[in-house]
């Protein structure tokens, strides 16, 4: 069988990894040191999030999957027929998959900013649903994102599951909102799920789970850093930490330093004291009324919010107004 991805690439290896150099040396260079969450997503990086998703601890994947069960019918009459989605950090391509079943979808864009995992994940949809149009971009969706012609003919969905938007500070996520306003069509839908505020032991937990997958991930963006950026150091004198910030409702990870170090970065050295850490990756949570109000701002209005049983995890359809 053919199983044509249509194939478009915002981002080249080269200046990809020149940013990449830039990127971490700022971060690795600031009083509280830190390191963008996008250099988790190489391959292994991939592949552990989708581990993470499965843990039990883990409650934002379940919560989100059987909100879009429930939902599904509803969604549908919003987005109207033969709609495109345009996933939004499609990793694994695996919750589009529930839409796909039950909605009728007429094609479908992935956009990551891991090449390879997302030329399997398309090429596997493609794969298993022959009658879909598959497009595949690879770029960094936190730069703006531009839509491959030819796109834009029927009614459009953005669809941004797993709470990815709390991985951007409020303002980046108005910055990122306001973006996605400039490139969807007036009238565009957008699904997005937003975890929700809750209980500190909950959120914690989630985030540590018992079997060491997220400290894992956290881990492996040292080893990202050794391969991409000829990184002198050892991971296993970091550990992985994280922590609910009840003042900005965010989940903090950080990378903590067991002892007095110096670490290379790309011919660059850096001191750590013992305790000392690398800020890894914010999760805002948000409340419903909270997330509105933001979306407003950036031009889109509320059409419907759904809820799991637990009030654990939102998903909101949003449309995008002039
Ligand atoms: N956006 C999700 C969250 O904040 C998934 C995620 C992104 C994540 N980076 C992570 C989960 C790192 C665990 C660890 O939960």
């Amino acid at each position: 069988m053919t199983t044509a991805v249509r194939f478009y690439d915002h981002q080249p290896v080269e200046s990809s990894s020149l940013t990449m150099r830039e990127e971490v040396l700022a971060g690795l260079r600031a009083p509280q040191k830190y390191c963008s969450p996008k250099y988790f997503y190489d391959q292994l990086g991939s592949e552990l999030f989708e581990k993470i998703c499965q843990q039990p601890e883990y409650y934002l994947t379940r919560s989100e999957e059987a909100i879009l069960a429930t939902a599904m019918n509803e969604i549908e009459e919003l987005a109207g027929k033969n709609a495109t989605l345009v996933e939004i950090g499609s990793g694994a391509s695996r919750k589009v998959r529930l839409l796909l079943e039950h909605m009728e979808i007429s094609s479908y864009l992935g956009i990551d900013i891991s090449r390879d995992f997302l030329l399997e994940s398309t090429a596997k949809l493609a794969a298993d649903y022959p009658w879909l149009e598959v497009h595949a971009a690879c770029a960094d969706f936190c730069q703006r994102i531009t839509l491959p012609e030819g796109l834009t003919e029927g009614p459009l969905v953005g669809f941004f599951p797993g709470s990815s938007i709390g991985n951007f500070s409020p303002t980046e996520a108005e910055d990122f909102l306001t973006g996605l306003h400039s490139t969807l069509p007036e009238g565009s839908g957008l699904l997005i799920g937003v975890d929700l505020i809750k209980d500190t032991a909950t959120l914690e937990a989630a985030y540590n789970d018992a079997a060491g997958v997220t400290a894992e991930f956290n881990l492996n963006l040292l080893r990202h850093l050794e391969r991409e950026l000829g990184a002198s150091l050892d991971p296993e004198r970091f550990i992985h930490r994280a922590v609910f910030n009840s003042t900005h409702h965010r989940i903090e990870m950080h990378l903590v330093s067991t002892m007095a170090q110096v670490i290379t970065v790309a011919g660059e050295t850096f001191r750590f004291q013992e305790g000392e850490s690398l800020h890894t990756e914010n999760s805002y949570k948000y409340s419903i009324d909270g997330f509105q109000a933001l979306a407003r701002r950036c031009g889109f209005v509320s059409r419907a919010v759904w809820t799991d049983r637990g009030q654990n995890f939102s998903v909101h359809y949003l449309e995008r107004r002039g």
